[in-house]
């Protein structure tokens, strides 16, 4: 993807909005020391926030799942996001930001005395809208699914991610589809769905997965347009013999896949269902 941004960026660290060089956090911060902290990455289409309110309503759950306090009230958050927008200039791109549970001394229960949990935000423009990818869709390797067993929080304890998708870049391919017991979990950073006879197919929401945003505001757009949504498992053969597949992701929206494991999928062309999702994506996104 192209970087649109130009440097240096404004970054948010516990309240202030600095130069990126100087954002800077404790080397005793517990996000450093044990991932105990959790992030959400939001898209910005023509200077505009893409299905906000969902984000901050899974942030605010993966918090209270970990026992975490809120870094601050949810109309500072809703400024911090804004202000990031304007002063970085941001039309198009994603808005990271994360929370962690502090800094203190280590101890692997949390802390005895309360700390002030660390929150901290970047921009980075991408071409989300004209990405190139979509148009000749994406390649996809199946990897086995190391993480651990709950999937449903978004904690930036990622490096079985990491491992996944660096696998899948080796491979010539831009995305890993996660694999447990012979089913496709996820990707290493999207959810995954195949379409055969006319249906989408997608794994039910559980501890075994993150529930997308960009996936709960597809089944609403599917529903409105008359496109079946079945969830259920799928195994890798499945995949290999569907109609389409197709990831969701905020940085992705709905992007087509062409090939999974060097087979090619629907001919090797994005299909006609996934081509409808993505538009209606676009649409809503105000693209
Ligand atoms: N990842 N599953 C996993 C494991 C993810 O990391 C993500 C998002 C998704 C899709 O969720 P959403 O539609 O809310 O973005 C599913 C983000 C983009 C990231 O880590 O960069």
């Amino acid at each position: 993807m192209k970087e649109l941004q130009r440097m240096p960026r404004t970054v948010f660290v516990n309240g202030e909005y600095l130069p990126e060089d100087q954002g800077k956090v404790s080397i005793f911060d517990r996000g450093f020391l044990f991932a105990d902290g959790v992030y959400e990455v939001s898209a910005v289409v023509n200077a505009r926030l893409v299905d906000y309110p969902a984000h901050m309503e899974r942030l605010g759950r993966s918090l209270s799942e970990l026992r975490m306090e809120w870094p601050c009230t949810r109309a500072e958050l809703d400024t911090m996001h804004q202000e990031m927008i304007h002063r970085n200039d941001l039309t198009e791109g994603i808005i990271y930001m994360q929370v962690t549970r502090g800094s203190a001394d280590r101890t692997f229960n949390f802390p005895k005395v309360p700390v002030k949990p660390t929150l901290i935000a970047f921009t980075q423009a991408m071409s989300l809208v004209d990405n190139p990818n979509a148009v000749t869709g994406v390649k996809v390797v199946t990897t086995p699914d190391l993480r651990w067993a709950r999937r449903d929080i978004k904690t930036v304890m990622l490096l079985a991610p990491v491992l996944g998708k660096q696998a899948a870049y080796e491979q010539g391919a831009q995305e890993g589809w996660m694999v447990e017991d012979g089913f496709v979990t996820e990707g290493t950073s999207s959810n995954a769905y195949i379409v055969k006879d006319g249906k989408v197919i997608t794994r039910g929401l559980s501890n075994e997965i993150l529930a997308g945003c960009t996936r709960r505001a597809l089944f609403r757009l599917a529903r409105e347009e008359g496109v079946e949504i079945v969830e259920r498992k799928f195994t890798v053969e499945e995949a290999y013999a569907a109609d389409e597949a197709f990831l969701t992701s905020a940085s992705q929206f709905v992007m087509p896949i062409v090939e999974i494991d060097g087979k090619r999928i629907g001919g090797g062309q994005p299909g006609p269902v996934v081509r409808k999702l993505r538009a209606l994506f676009l649409q809503e996104a105000g693209a």
